[in-house]
């Protein structure tokens, strides 16, 4: 079992600091440097592409660079308070990126296929797709396989990396504070009586930050691809702390008792839903949480916070294929909350995220 190194016990404050900011300036121009190649090669291949996109202005990139600056002065921060160890900061699937960053521009050939021929729920004939309801078959950000293939499952994290420009790990981690904060309100339990679900977990980067954070309280997981939770599993035996007890399932029925869980947390899984399933799993995040327990969603910001921000927004379901994503940009969450009958409902944004926390009625 391995565990991220621990940078508090050798490196003193100021050059944790830099480090940190060296990494993620390092991994800011690797996802530049790889978009600007791969932009170019897929205009060659398929120029109509190139024109379904609007460049960003000065000031909007200005605007951005400021809001990537306060991400990681928050993430920083929260390490230094004591909100997760510093060791998380650096934590990163090296070994899997020297295996499948290749991989990444091998699968581009068909990517470009199902681009020009606006194929977009395309499965290899292997794949068994029954039970999966109809918005979930889909070649989401193009990906070959959708969520259903250990490939797809294996270029995952880095493509979300090259995605946010190496931001999406902080983004991540802006949970972890107020679900702390949520979890305070059961004072007498032990900590492995305490249990956190995350809602569609993916490949368990979430996981893995809150089991950095909270290394003794019990994790769930849940997400509807096999493959996905074949990765998670992978990827969270390598960390120290029990293993998070993983299950597939469909959100919008999440097989778990009423008020089970104490916390639960949901990372980009919104924007992927049509609105009526978005509503449904506010619905059963509500029923399993016990009452004081805390609901915390990270998904992509919208239209009415960020308004600077359009182009990019209009930008990236032109760009991606994100069936569901223009939608929710424009979705009221606090409204779905409140009638799943949460209350304290509350939103911040941190980059290009949105945060809403929100309370079960003790009564
Ligand atoms: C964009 S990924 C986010 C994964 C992960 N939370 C993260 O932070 O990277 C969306 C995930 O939601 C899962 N998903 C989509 N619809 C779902 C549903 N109805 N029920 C459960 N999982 C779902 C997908 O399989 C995929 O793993």
């Amino acid at each position: 079992m391995q565990s991220t190194p621990n940078f508090e016990q050798f490196i003193p404050d100021y050059l944790a600091k830099s480090a940190y900011q060296g990494f993620q300036a390092s991994k800011k121009a690797f996802g530049l440097l790889h978009k600007q190649i791969s932009d170019r090669l897929t205009k060659v291949v398929v120029p109509e592409q190139g024109t379904k996109s609007k460049p960003l202005s000065p000031e909007t990139l200005n605007k951005l660079q400021q809001k990537v600056n306060q991400l990681e002065e928050t993430d920083w921060q929260d390490a230094q308070n004591g909100v997760y160890p510093t060791s998380l900061l650096f934590d990163n699937p090296w070994s899997d990126f020297f295996r499948y960053y290749p991989e990444v521009w091998l699968d581009m050939p068909k990517i470009w296929e199902r681009i020009q021929n606006k194929d977009y729920q395309k499965f290899d004939s292997t794949i068994d797709r029954e039970g999966y309801p109809a918005y979930y078959l889909q070649n989401f950000h193009y990906q070959t396989d959708g969520y259903l293939s250990d490939l797809s499952a294996n270029l995952y994290d880095l493509q979300v990396e090259i995605l946010f420009n190496g931001a999406a790990d902080a983004m991540r981690r802006r949970i972890i504070a107020p679900l702390k904060q949520g979890l305070a309100e059961f004072p007498h339990l032990p900590p492995q009586q305490i249990k956190v679900l995350d809602v569609a977990c993916g490949t368990g980067r979430t996981l893995r930050m809150l089991r950095g954070a909270l290394p003794k309280i019990s994790l769930f997981g849940t997400d509807l691809s096999p493959a996905y939770l074949r990765k998670a599993n992978q990827l969270l035996s390598e960390i120290s702390g029990e293993l998070p007890q993983l299950l597939q399932a469909n959100a919008e029925e999440l097989p778990y008792l009423d008020n089970y869980f104490h916390g639960i947390t949901s990372v980009f899984l919104f924007h992927e839903l049509p609105p009526p399933a978005r509503q449904q799993v506010i619905n059963e995040s509500f029923r399993v949480l016990q009452p004081g327990g805390t609901l915390i969603i990270c998904d992509s910001m919208q239209a009415m916070d960020s308004p600077d921000f359009q182009t990019m927004m209009d930008n990236f379901p032109a760009m991606f294929h994100e069936p569901y994503y223009r939608h929710y940009t424009t979705d009221n969450l606090q409204q779905r909350l409140e009638k799943a009958g949460f209350i304290d409902v509350q939103s911040e944004n941190h980059f290009v995220s949105k945060y809403w926390t929100a309370k079960k009625p003790i009564s």
